[in-house]
């Protein structure tokens, strides 16, 4: 921590087109959150940014969807998303939104300084536009066949059923999802940020000067720069975003990855009138925390952003966490397959000391990581509860009940007390040390070693049976449990903010300093007390037995979805068209698979005018005698057609379910051969 003067810790931006679940609470805000909480505590100059990511395709896509404005969408979610992090305990210092006026006259200016510096490519690119509603097609408007796969509703920018990730111009008869057209190849002109120019210094950087960073992110980065870097485009065609500040730009606005990471600046920038030293003084240590969707860009893009800019620090570290899953599958916002910050609080208000807990024990630190709900169950009970809650109660209730409240005198120490008292300082130093290499889990492990050294103090001197006897040595016992509550009212601030609160209040004390961890004399003789209160309480089966219900009906809805392709509708026709079409009731005589074919029969009709031959694609779902007798409804006045041979004169009318399968279309009730269907 030497040679530092002041911290600058920035928090992914979350997309402001939905609210927040587990997985951002696990893999980024909880892990910024206990870092900026510890340096706080120790006193250190420390600024903490975040805010809304509120430009970028999807949010218009979503606005287009529901037939509202895109800074309606970005208004609905900025709010609720604020509100999670408030009511979680996030303690930002600052959590601003890129649709700021700041935001949008700094990150303007800062594409300016670098286009101004000739920092940029400019070159004209072929892009589909769509003619009917006169606009250039992000990716994500295009859709169209896939061409490893054949999915036909491939997006310009990945298909989603082999994963491929394409350019919309590779897709096979593409279409524009805005108004159904073909869209035309038309060339448009945007700006590149040459990344190849800043390889050498990247490689150097990264791959020599932080070989201390995480594995899962270094090795993310290596891959990239072994790969070579390419020029990026950091301008796209859309009306939504900070316009290009150029001439001649019109209708283009910043690339969302360009403007998103200057939110972190213009964020600093509205909180205090010294953002430069934040940004600027090599002697701040800055931070990113993301998931790891987002290394490329705060390793390699933004870093060569603030490179070619060229006044700006670079990040110390990157520690990028991996992904949360959900029961075993990965979250997805649109399959609903999250625990949703806003709801958990509905279902459990004044638990979020609970989630966070869960959370850090099981943060996805070095690999993909699992939340269950029956995991979350155990970890209260038999952790916060029983270890946690349970000796803290115990130490405070038997102050109450022998001391009136009031902190006994300590004795004479025996051995066992001085080696109890020894782990303190130690258990504080395990805090630090992994929190200062941002392995969260670990540090956890050791605050929770200060409520178990507790528990097993109170559990193995026993207290409450040598009152009578001992009182004295019951007063020692209890002024030194006391003092293990208090620095667990330090040493647990970072990972469990509302116990800690709680916990002061209880002990009477205003929170102390992180310097005061690992001391043996924070309470004072004498000092009063306040009311024991339950600072956790059980879980019970059903409780979470209605969250797994909760997600079970989740999944039948999913599956539900997933099953109903329903086709569109085919072009209008008129009704002349329709009544051209002649179709009667009529009746099976024989059937008959043709010859070296799986999937035809040749059918025998009673058409009630005549009886002739039609050939069906029907033998994969039927047998001959299954439908020998049966009424059908035929197309009778199809123009006749060949089919391996045999003239096939009309068509049986068959319904085809969602999963391919196909049904007759039949009367209900025996109706003449012959009868007309219309
Ligand atoms: N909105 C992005 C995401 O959720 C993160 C943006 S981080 C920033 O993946 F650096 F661009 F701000
Ligand atoms: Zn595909």
């Amino acid at each position: 921590m030497n040679g530092y003067k002041r911290y600058l810790i920035t928090s992914a931006l979350p997309y402001a087109n939905g609210p927040i679940h587990i997985g951002h609470l696990a893999g980024v805000y909880i892990p910024s959150d206990i870092y900026t909480r510890y340096l706080r505590m120790k006193g250190m100059d420390v600024v903490s940014v975040c805010g809304s990511d509120e430009h970028g395709v999807p949010i218009t896509i979503k606005a287009r969807q529901e037939g509202v404005s895109p800074q309606d969408i970005v208004d609905k979610y900025h709010s609720i998303i604020k509100k999670s992090f408030e009511d979680f305990g996030i303690a930002f210092d600052i959590y601003s939104r890129t649709s700021s006026k700041v935001h949008h006259e700094h990150s303007a200016e800062f594409f300016k300084h670098l286009y101004d510096k000739g920092e940029f490519i400019e070159k004209t690119t072929e892009q589909y536009y769509d003619s009917e509603v006169n606009q250039f097609l992000a990716d994500r408007y295009i859709t169209g066949t896939c061409p490893h796969c054949s999915n036909d509703s491939a997006y310009g920018d990945q298909c989603e059923k082999c994963g491929t990730s394409l350019n919309a111009t590779d897709l096979i008869n593409p279409k524009s999802t805005l108004s159904g057209a073909v869209p035309a190849l038309k060339p448009t002109k945007h700006w590149f940020l040459p990344l190849d120019k800043y390889q050498g210094f990247l490689e150097k950087w990264i791959l020599e000067d932080h070989k201390e960073w995480k594995v899962n992110v270094y090795g993310q980065c290596k891959s990239w720069l072994d790969h070579g870097l390419q020029p990026r485009a950091v301008s796209r065609d859309l009306d939504w975003g900070v316009p290009v500040p150029v001439e001649g730009a019109e209708g283009k606005v910043l690339y969302v990855w360009f403007d998103a990471p200057i939110g972190y600046i213009s964020a600093t920038k509205e909180l205090t009138p010294d953002w430069e030293k934040y940004w600027k003084d090599p002697e701040t240590r800055m931070i990113h925390f993301i998931g790891k969707d987002n290394i490329v860009f705060h390793c390699i893009v933004f870093p060569s952003m603030l490179k070619a800019e060229g006044s700006y620090i670079l990040p110390e570290n990157v520690p990028a966490n991996e992904f949360l899953n959900l029961e075993g599958d990965k979250i997805s916002t649109s399959r609903n397959w999250a625990v949703w910050l806003h709801e958990y609080l509905e279902e459990f208000p004044d638990k979020q000391d609970v989630l966070r807990y869960t959370l850090t024990a099981n943060m996805p630190e070095t690999k993909d990581n699992d939340f269950t709900w029956k995991d979350f169950q155990t970890r209260n009970n038999s952790e916060l509860v029983a270890i946690l809650g349970n000796f803290v109660n115990r130490a405070l209730v038997l102050t109450h009940k022998y001391f009136d409240g009031k902190i006994p005198a300590l004795g004479e120490l025996t051995d066992y007390d001085k080696e109890t008292l020894v782990e303190l300082p130690k258990l504080k130093a395990g805090i630090e040390k992994n929190l200062e290499v941002f392995r969260f889990r670990d540090a956890l492990r050791e605050a929770m070693n200060v409520a178990r050294l507790g528990n097993k103090y109170l559990a193995d001197t026993e207290p409450w049976k040598l009152f009578k006897s001992e009182p004295e040595r019951v007063a020692t016992i209890l002024n030194i449990s006391l003092q293990i509550c208090a620095n667990i009212a330090i040493l647990a601030e970072p990972f469990l903010p509302f116990t800690s609160d709680k916990l002061s209040q209880m002990l009477n004390v205003e929170s102390l300093g992180w310097e005061n961890g690992g001391k043996a004399d924070l309470l004072p003789v004498g000092h009063q007390i306040g009311k024991a209160e339950l600072l956790f309480e059980k879980i019970e089966d059903e409780v979470v037995e209605k969250q797994l219900a909760k997600l079970q009906a989740t999944k039948a809805a999913n599956e539900a979805k997933v099953i109903k392709v329903v086709e569109p509708q085919k072009d209008t026709i008129t009704y002349d068209d329709f009544m051209r079409m002649d179709i009667r009731i009529s009746t099976v005589l024989a059937a008959e698979v043709v010859p070296k074919t799986q999937k035809l029969l040749k059918l025998e009709i009673d058409t009630g005018i005549d009886k002739r031959t039609i050939v069906s694609g029907i033998a994969e779902y039927f047998k001959p005698e299954e439908v020998v007798g049966r009424q059908v409804c035929v197309l009778v006045n199809l123009e006749p057609r060949k089919i391996r041979g045999i003239v096939s004169h009309g068509m049986i009318l068959m319904a085809k379910n969602s999963d391919g399968s196909l049904r007759f279309v039949q009367p209900n009730e025996a109706v003449d051969s012959g009868s007309g269907v219309s």
